[in-house]
């Protein structure tokens, strides 16, 4: 629990979030398809996400670094493709700031640092809906506070079977911007925390600010597939203002509620994107439809994967997401993150 004077610093900050949102309205609503890929596709996926990622989350399924090497050869080819007269940041040419050394290529450590979740084949078939049953008060409050969530926008929204693929991509999408929240809330509240009382963070803001870069990037893969209309936008935005002040204050309040309701929401996830592997096996939807190139680049999927191969993906990151909240909400948060990249036993 935060003392009340903790909070006092902040109690102004929360209210910001919705006007903040409400002026920009008029540029996303104009300029929202340029904004969400734009940045992605300038470069190539790899340096991009090679200039964006930090440290690893470690799961048992997930082949840590694999890949990785293309994403130092994607950086030199970047670097190649321009011309003298515009020599690149990857190639040491220019410097990002005014005043800055200019860089070096990448070492094979900061290369390495650069992660994408690419998992081993036989796990992906092995994740399952799974449940942790809420014993501690914290996690019971979580818990059901989750369920009620579930509940309510299942009803508003008619989930259930024989959804389109319209309505399917309409529910992944909305959710995943809420599902980007938890992960960038909690980095930037424990940075601040890190900051204020000027001691080490012992590493879980990497972990939790690579949760949401992961959600991220599922929003960004089912963006590929559905473009949605004003009142979509507008939904999210009034959503995210929401959902961001609540999370705020619930995080100040018991980081480790917060925790354990991601690991619970991440765990409704689950079963969710289980539900549509089961609809695209019985060949009611994404029928021979192959998953965007962007997937493609960060999942390390083969060209011209499938949207299953995708979404059994998507679903062994949202297992992931669940098994460390839940692990998370049961440590002292002065405790070292076992996650941290350079972990040697995971829990
Ligand atoms: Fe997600
Ligand atoms: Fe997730």
């Amino acid at each position: 629990m935060t003392s009340l004077p903790a909070l006092v610093p902040f109690a102004a900050l929360p209210a910001l979030v919705p006007f903040a949102a409400l002026a920009s309205t008029g540029r996303l609503l104009g300029s929202m398809s340029g904004l969400v890929c734009g940045a992605q596709r300038r470069l190539p996926a790899h340096t991009a996400f090679a200039r964006s990622h930090g440290t690893a989350t470690g799961h048992a399924g997930i082949v840590g670094g694999a890949g990785l090497s293309h994403v130092k050869d994607a950086a030199q080819a970047f670097g190649a493709n321009q011309s003298s007269s515009s020599p690149s940041f990857a190639t040491s040419g220019v410097a990002p700031h005014p005043g800055m050394k200019a860089p070096s290529p990448p070492t094979d450590d900061e290369v390495e640092a650069c992660w994408r979740p690419v998992y081993d084949t036989a796990y992906l078939e092995k994740v399952k809906p799974f449940h942790i049953t809420p014993e501690r008060l914290y996690q019971r409050i979580g818990f059901r506070a989750i369920m009620a969530a579930r509940w309510t926008f299942d009803k508003l929204t008619g989930y259930g079977p024989n959804m389109t693929e319209a309505k399917w991509l309409q529910r992944m999408i909305f959710l995943e911007t809420i599902a980007g929240v938890p992960g960038m809330v909690a980095g930037v509240l424990r940075h601040l925390k890190s900051l204020r009382s000027m001691k080490r963070d012992h590493g879980w803001i990497h972990t939790l600010l690579q949760e949401a870069e992961n959600e991220r990037m599922h929003l960004l893969t089912f963006f590929e597939l559905r473009k949605p209309g004003p009142l979509f936008r507008a939904s999210i935005i009034v959503a995210q203002g929401v959902f961001w002040n609540l999370y705020f204050i619930g995080y100040l309040v018991s980081p480790r509620t917060c925790h354990a309701a991601v690991g619970f929401l991440e765990e409704e996830a689950v079963k969710t994107y289980t539900h549509a592997l089961q609809e695209i096996d019985a060949g009611r939807l994404w029928k021979g439809k192959v998953a965007p190139p962007i997937a493609c680049e960060y999942w390390g999927l083969k060209p011209g994967a499938s949207m299953r191969d995708l979404i059994l993906a998507v679903r062994a990151d949202e297992a992931c997401h669940a098994h460390v909240n839940h692990t998370l909400s049961g440590l002292p948060a002065t405790a070292p993150n076992p996650f941290a990249y350079g972990a040697s036993q995971l829990p």
